[in-house]
């Protein structure tokens, strides 16, 4: 069977891009595939977090994805810095790695903006460590939001740079899954800018522990402009803000956005908004209430993520210690 690898940053309460992006696909594939989900809380070090920081976001993320309806009984959830195997495979995958390529990746240029020289090595290798992540399983299928495509086009280079160099055929060819509707959703004070954790500000995203005062609030105040809403999508194309709230809205309730744009048509925003908010707190509202919960059974949460930690381990180990004795590491 083939196998799904996914992560996410522990750098913050998870918001509705990762919802629609990632963890709601993670979800639904759990009916078909044996499916791994890491918290990667080595990535989330390569920006600066305070061990505080780091500990409650890895619970409070872990505690968002169990009452998103991740099943760590079946699958497997865990802690990247637990399982070793992550950074072995990193550290071969530094070495097959080009400068030229990660020279190519636009998150590191975003990131690291025009103060490049001051970031650290961690985040310019960041993608890098995605490889290893995903190869350490040889996983096929990699379920994220459109911001990652470029890192696993990356991660398909370093495994076949690996094979070509040591005459082998060992890491599989990776297919991201990247969803039809809101695989990138935009801030809500700038439909430029995507939806994001560490935003500075709160306004500009939801996040799964929003009440549904908080919801509707910031919907209420979402960036939009004065316009009516058009017959068609193409008509959308100037007006990012007016295309992120309904694209939300499609991808909430399961509707094409042609289909979406063409039931509001003729109306204004704010008719746009109510049902809007209506749909987020339907969906978000209890997924809050049972993060909450599971956030007060700290014990509990530790406690999934070392099981996690072991069943991983039992699978990543042997085909990392395989790649090191392709390497020509003695064991
Ligand atoms: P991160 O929060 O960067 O660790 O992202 C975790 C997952 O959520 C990845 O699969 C991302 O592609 C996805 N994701 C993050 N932000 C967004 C967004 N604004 N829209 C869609 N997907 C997103
Ligand atoms: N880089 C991803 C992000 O920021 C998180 C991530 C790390 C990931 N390792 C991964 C996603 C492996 C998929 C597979 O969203």
């Amino acid at each position: 069977m083939q196998r799904v690898f996914s992560g996410i940053q522990p750098t913050g309460t998870p918001q509705l891009g990762n919802y629609l992006g990632a963890i709601r696909n993670w979800v639904a594939l759990q009916q078909r595939y044996d499916c791994v989900f890491c918290l990667v809380d080595l990535h989330a070090i390569t920006v600066s977090r305070t061990p505080a920081q780091l500990r409650g976001d890895t619970l409070t993320q872990a505690a968002c994805l169990l009452a998103s309806g991740i099943d760590p009984e079946k699958h497997i959830l865990y802690n990247q810095s637990a399982v070793s195997a992550h950074t072995r495979l990193a550290w071969i995958f530094n070495c097959v790695t080009r400068l030229g390529w990660l020279n190519r990746m636009t998150q590191f240029k975003e990131k690291a903006g025009k103060d490049r020289e001051n970031h650290s090595a961690g985040l310019y290798i960041y993608p890098s460590l995605m490889a290893a992540d995903i190869h350490a399983f040889k996983a096929t299928l990699v379920p994220v939001g459109d911001d990652q495509r470029q890192h696993l086009e990356l991660a398909n280079d370093i495994g076949e740079k690996f094979n070509h160099d040591y005459g082998v055929d060992f890491f599989p060819h990776i297919e991201g899954l990247i969803p039809a509707e809101a695989a990138r959703v935009m801030s809500l004070r700038d439909g430029t800018k995507k939806m994001s954790k560490s935003d500075i500000s709160a306004q500009s995203r939801i996040e799964l522990t929003d009440s549904a005062d908080e919801i509707r609030l910031k919907i209420r105040r979402a960036k939009t402009d004065s316009d009516a809403i058009p017959a068609t999508i193409a008509e959308l194309a100037e007006r990012p803000e007016a295309l992120n709230l309904l694209s939300i809205h499609a991808a909430i309730v399961g509707e094409k956005l042609e289909n979406v744009v063409a039931h509001f048509s003729g109306q204004g925003f704010g008719h746009v908004k109510s049902a809007l908010s209506d749909a987020l707190i339907e969906k978000i509202v209890p997924i809050g209430d049972e993060a909450r919960r599971l956030m007060n059974d700290e014990a509990y949460l530790v406690t999934v993520l070392r099981q996690g930690a072991e069943k991983a381990r039992s699978i990543a180990e042997p085909i990392v210690d395989e790649a090191e004795k392709i390497v020509g590491f003695i064991r």
